[in-house]
Formats: structure tokens, C-alpha cells, sequence
């Protein structure tokens, strides 16, 4: 049996479900002749109360990360999880991350650990439902002409409660209870989360260099109830869209609010569910709709990643 020796940044939302679905999965690396040691669990307070399985060490010393063979990152932020990583990248280890917001600000540094196949981040947009996953491989033989996604649960599920008449500020602080929510949730509610996961998306299927600051953000902020009573009178719902389309030689990319017919397929997902309708010429439309935000969904696609990694498969690789 070889151990692979795991160190974890962060044990919030998605890094202690992270750690759950390690311990619960156990046999499927012991299948694969892998015995995982989580050798330590970075966070700022070590005397938070968290459900991680018992044993695990929690720590604020991030001394235990030269003893890693893989880094999952799970903390959030820029420029702290950069630093902490780039030494990891730099000696050839893989880093799995689901930190959007790090991927779409930091290409400049990023790019080369994501081309030699070192970055592994499908949790990154629509968490467990996977899309980085096709993008990256097989949907690169068809010629990208367009997509249209909802991307941001919490915005998701603002405007879906708005709908039943909840406002804006307590749907909101649900959001924010059921850890859908970023911090500060301005990142989710301005669009901006949404224009870091379309700026990832963007670099396999339009421009593999493509830069964040080309996506023009509005967020949900000024939709209120009378907007939205409006579309529903008119047989429309109101979703955070983001879009990416061919503009001349170059792409448009965007993120703002639309009024979609509610048999659109953005809308017909389901309840609480992101949509990404995907058309390329040869491939034709493709349809993914799942869960995207959630500890346990999250978890989901980076314990995948780490499975991945220990099979031989290559990180997502943009396109070159
Ligand atoms: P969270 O609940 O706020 O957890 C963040 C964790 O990181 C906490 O354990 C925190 O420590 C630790 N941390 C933050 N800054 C730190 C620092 N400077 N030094 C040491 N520890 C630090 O966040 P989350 O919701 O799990 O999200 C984590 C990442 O996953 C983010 O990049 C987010 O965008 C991404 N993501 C989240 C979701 C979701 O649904 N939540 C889905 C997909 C992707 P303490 O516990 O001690 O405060
Ligand atoms: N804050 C993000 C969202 C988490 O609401 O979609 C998942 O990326």
C-alpha cells in the first residue's frame, strides 16, 4: 500500500466536507492501493468547533505543508493561498483548489502550473456538477461557438426566493447560513464570482490565456420585487446570466442580470440547480445542470480531482 501524504488549507464550508468524504471514500483508494495521511488542516482558529473526523490535525502553523505530496485548498482569498502554494507548484506537486477567484486573478502566475497539468480545480465552477472535466478534454474537438450559464447559487437562490416574496436582505442571510456565500458576499451579489467562473471557462473553450478583467460585470443588487413580479407576469424569470460569445475576432464576455422564459433551460434546470447550456458546432447543445455551491457537493469534485491525480490523469489543462 503507498501513502500519499495530503495537507488540507482551510476547514470552513467545503474543507471539512473535504476531510468527511476522504474518510467516507476510504476504500476507493485502498481499491487503488492508496492509503491517504492528512498530515494537517491549516486554519485561523484553532478553537472553532468543527466536524472533521476525529484525530485530524487542525493547526494555524502551516509548517506541516513541506511534509505534502498534494495540497488541497480550500481557505478562499488571493493572495494568501498564491504564496502558500506557488513553492508547492513550483517543485512539480499537484495543488487541487476550488478558489475561483485565485485562478481567474492570478493566470499571470497560474497558467504555466495549469498547462504542465500540476492544477487540478473542477470544483471551481458549478462545484460537484462537472463541466471544467468535458471542457478540458473531450468537447475540444468542436468548434466553440457560444454559452450561457447560471453559475452563482447564492444569487441562485436569492432571486428564487424573492420570487415567493422573501426579500432581498433575509434571503441573503439564508444564503449566506446555508454556506453558499462568499466572504464578503459582495464577490457573489455584484457578479463578480460569476465572472471569475466564466473567466475560468473561457480559457478551454475561447482563449486559453483569457484575462478576467475582459468580462463586463453587473450583479443582482438592484433587481427588487417589482422586477421581478414584472417577468413573472410576462412568463419570465430573472437569473444572474453570464455569456460567452464570439465579438468580431475577439470574444464578448458578460455577466448581468436577464429576463429568461421559464421554459429556457437556464430556468428548467431546477430548483436550486446551476445550468450551462454549451453549443459547438460539431458537438451541437449540451445541457449540464446540478448543484453548485454546498460543502458536501464541492467535496465532491475535489476528492474526484485527488482520485485523478492518484489514477495518472493529468490536472485540467487549458488550452495552449
Ligand atoms: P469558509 O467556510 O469561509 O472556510 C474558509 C476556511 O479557510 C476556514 O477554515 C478558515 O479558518 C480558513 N482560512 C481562511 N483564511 C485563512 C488564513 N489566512 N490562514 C489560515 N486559514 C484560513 O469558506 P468555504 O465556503 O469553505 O470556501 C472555501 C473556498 O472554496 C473558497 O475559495 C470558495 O470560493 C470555494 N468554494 C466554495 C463553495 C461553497 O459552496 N462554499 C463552493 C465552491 C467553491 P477558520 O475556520 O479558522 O476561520
Ligand atoms: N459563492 C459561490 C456560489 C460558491 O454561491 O455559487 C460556489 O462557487
Amino acid at each position: 500500500m503507498r501513502t500519499v501524504t495530503v495537507g488540507v488549507l482551510g476547514s470552513g464550508t467545503v474543507g471539512q466536507d473535504v476531510l468527511n468524504l476522504i474518510k467516507r471514500r476510504e476504500s476507493v483508494f485502498t481499491d487503488l492501493g492508496v492509503r491517504i495521511e492528512i498530515v494537517g488542516v491549516l486554519v485561523r482558529d484553532v478553537n472553532k468547533e468543527r466536524n472533521v473526523p476525529e484525530g485530524t490535525r487542525v493547526t494555524t502553523d502551516p509548517s506541516f505543508l513541506q511534509e505534502c505530496g498534494v495540497v488541497i485548498e480550500a481557505m478562499g482569498g488571493v493572495d494568501r493561498p498564491l504564496e502558500m502554494l506557488l513553492p508547492y507548484l513550483r517543485s512539480g506537486r499537484p495543488v487541487i483548489t476550488a478558489n475561483k477567484a485565485l485562478l481567474a486573478e492570478r493566470w499571470d502566475v497560474l497558467r504555466e502550473y495549469a498547462l504542465a497539468g500540476s492544477l487540478y480545480y473542477e470544483a471551481s465552477v458549478m462545484a460537484g456538477t462537472p463541466v471544467i472535466g468535458p471542457m478540458s478534454t473531450v468537447l475540444r474537438a468542436s468548434t466553440f461557438t457560444r454559452l450561457q450559464a447560471v453559475l452563482n447559487g447564492t444569487c441562485l437562490y436569492i432571486l428564487t426566493q424573492m420570487e415567493g416574496g422573501k426579500s432581498y436582505a433575509d434571503a441573503l442571510a439564508e444564503a449566506q447560513a446555508l454556506g453558499y456565500a462568499e466572504t464578503p458576499p459582495t464577490l457573489d451579489v455584484g457578479g463578480f464570482d460569476t465572472a471569475h467562473k466564466l473567466a475560468v471557462l473561457a480559457r478551454f473553450c475561447a482563449d486559453g490565456n483569457f484575462p478576467y478583467s475582459a468580462v463586463q460585470v453587473r450583479g443582482i443588487e438592484d433587481v427588487n420585487q417589482q422586477d421581478i413580479a414584472d417577468a413573472r407576469a410576462a412568463g419570465e424569470q430573472i437569473k444572474l446570466v453570464a455569456e460567452l460569445e464570439r465579438d468580431g475576432d475577439g470574444w464578448k464576455a458578460t455577466v448581468a442580470p436577464q429576463r429568461l422564459p421559464e421554459n429556457h433551460p437556464l430556468c428548467t434546470a431546477g430548483s436550486g440547480r446551476n445550468a450551462l447550456v454549451y453549443e459547438g458546432e460539431e458537438c451541437g447543445t449540451l445541457i449540464f445542470a446540478g448543484g453548485g455551491a454546498g460543502g458536501m457537493i464541492t467535496a465532491s469534485a475535489m476528492v474526484g480531482d485527488l482520485l485523478d491525480w492518484v489514477i495518472g490523469f493529468p490536472g485540467h489543462v487549458p488550452l495552449h
